[in-house]
């Protein structure tokens, strides 16, 4: 992979929603990318594709369809669900998320409690969006509050004004541990502020597909937002679960937050695959793990407003497609690399030197915004920096540097994407998440994988209760058929037997 070849292939800048993808230090040659499309003809991924959307049961495990992109359909089109049009229930859900945009005066904090898919949407966009320049915003404490350690819980019931807070109690399950606990304990620091029970219910929301659940709970059926089962944790965000986005920027700009998100999904069902960006990224993938068998993948986003992105990214790729198994029971001969990244310049301080001069290949994805997020005097100065260092860095790793010093040497091949989004706003966040959301349930595809279930966070969630009920108890603890030796001993250390 030369920086010639690259530049002397014309097929490598591809766009979408105005989004680009330039695949140029990828390294993959034309006749390599032809036989990628037919590896993708001869997975049926344009079946899968128009399945996906149809409401067919792709989650064939948990025997249901996957619709998130009926969530950011915005036009409205009929997506029938089981023989019902499920669109009457997602404008409905939109209606009640902007009356209540109108009604939140006086509001100074949100606590938002909820975990995985339940968290990491919500916070990206609120994050990101918080930086974009002059964006108009209610200006609430948004508090994002999601593990069982107390130490989130004690910070955020330190700043919060009991009586100007709502709490959004936000979990698919309504059963999840961390955000059920959560839930009671900012219920519990409510009363013990002097809220009355009335009070307490006025200020408790919650968004779920476990309606009853949430009643049962204490929350008003009218503070509660729905979702459904067609809708996996980890693709909720366009739900109600978006709902602190819609509060806080106003429902005009959660609305582009969606459009931008439908916007790929017209590319995605509509572009032919050889120009179609969630299918170039995953064959771009599959292509590295096939030549050079690679364990990780990097997502380097040059924005500081995208910092929370390789989170949700890491979530979104491991929980889906963090499997070895194929939709048959069968062993698969690949599945997801191992997510990471962290927003540009600063991981190049971190861990780019392992990027250039590791043993191991880690392709990256990296991702530039066209204008700078501020309107400081140094914002252009800044940004023309902040640029330069991401193309710099993506030629460094493709070329590399051959010295007679082996320790200056760079080996080059190391291959990337560069992804350019026109700017920041809610439109090409959404863009960008969907964008993803499509590459990840296409390397399902093509990997053979349901990329809609997660069986694998089951058993440790488990084993935590015996082991929690031993630690309640305290003294001395045995090995028995729940709790291992090690485990054992490990809880004495805990137990101070
Ligand atoms: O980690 C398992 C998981 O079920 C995720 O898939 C999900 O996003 C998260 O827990 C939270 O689940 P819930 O929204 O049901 O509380």
């Amino acid at each position: 992979m030369s920086l010639n070849t690259a530049v002397s292939d014309p097929k490598s800048v591809f766009s979408a929603a105005d989004i680009v993808l330039d695949t140029a230090y990828q390294g993959i040659k034309q006749p390599e990318w032809q036989d990628l499309f037919a590896q993708a003809k001869k997975a049926n991924l344009g079946q899968f594709i128009q399945d996906l959307f149809a409401g067919k049961h792709v989650n064939a495990s948990e025997d249901r369809p996957a619709l998130h992109s009926a969530l950011r359909n915005l036009d409205k089109t009929p997506v029938i669900v089981d023989g019902q049009d499920v669109m009457p229930a997602v404008a409905d859900v939109w209606h009640r998320i902007e009356a209540l945009c109108n009604k939140w005066i006086g509001v100074t904090d949100v606590i938002h409690i909820g975990i995985g898919g339940s968290d990491f949407g919500p916070r990206l966009a609120i994050e990101a969006l918080a930086h974009v320049p002059n964006i108009e915003s209610r200006g609430m404490r948004m508090h994002f509050l999601a593990n069982i350690d107390t130490a989130d819980l004690g910070r955020i019931l330190q700043r919060a004004l009991p009586h100007s807070t709502r709490v959004i109690i936000v979990s698919k399950s309504f059963t999840t541990l961390e955000t059920t606990k959560n839930a009671k304990a900012v219920v519990r620091w409510l009363k013990d502020s002097g809220r009355t029970e009335s009070q307490i219910n006025n200020a408790l929301f919650a968004v779920t597909a476990n309606v009853p659940a949430a009643k049962e709970f204490g929350v008003k059926p009218e503070n509660i937002y729905p979702f459904w089962d067609w809708v996996g944790g980890r693709y909720s965000v366009w739900s109600a679960v978006g709902l602190p986005i819609a509060l806080q920027y106003g429902f005009d700009t959660f609305k582009e937050f969606l459009a931008g998100a439908q916007a790929i999904d017209h590319h995605y069902q509509s572009a032919p695959l050889e120009q179609n960006l969630p299918v170039l990224m995953a064959l771009s993938l599959l292509y590295q793990q096939e030549k050079h068998n690679i364990k990780s993948f990097a997502v380097i986003p040059y924005a500081d407003a995208l910092d929370w992105f390789p989170k949700w990214l890491q979530q979104l790729d491991m929980e889906s497609n963090g499997k070895s198994v194929d939709r048959n029971g069968k062993p698969v001969k690949f599945s997801c690399p191992v997510v990471f990244g962290s927003s540009g310049s600063n991981a190049q301080h971190s861990y780019f030197q392992l990027l250039h001069q590791g043993k191991e290949v880690i392709p990256i994805d990296f991702i530039a915004i066209r204008e700078p997020m501020s309107t400081l005097p140094e914002a252009k100065e800044h940004h023309r920096i902040l640029l330069s260092n991401c193309l710099a860095q993506a030629q460094a790793l493709a070329n590399g540097k051959q010295t007679d010093n082996p320790n200056n040497t760079y080996p080059g091949k190391r291959p990337s994407n560069l992804l350019i989004l026109p700017k920041l706003n809610a439109f090409y966040l959404g863009a960008l998440l969907a964008l993803y959301e499509n590459r990840t349930t296409t390397l399902g595809a093509l990997w053979n994988i349901n990329s809609f279930d997660q069986p694998g966070v089951e058993l440790g969630k488990v084993l935590a209760k015996p082991i929690e009920t031993a630690l309640r108890n305290g003294g001395k603890v045995n090995q028995d058929e729940h709790i291992d030796a090690i485990t054992a001993s490990r809880i004495n250390l805990f137990n101070k037997t």
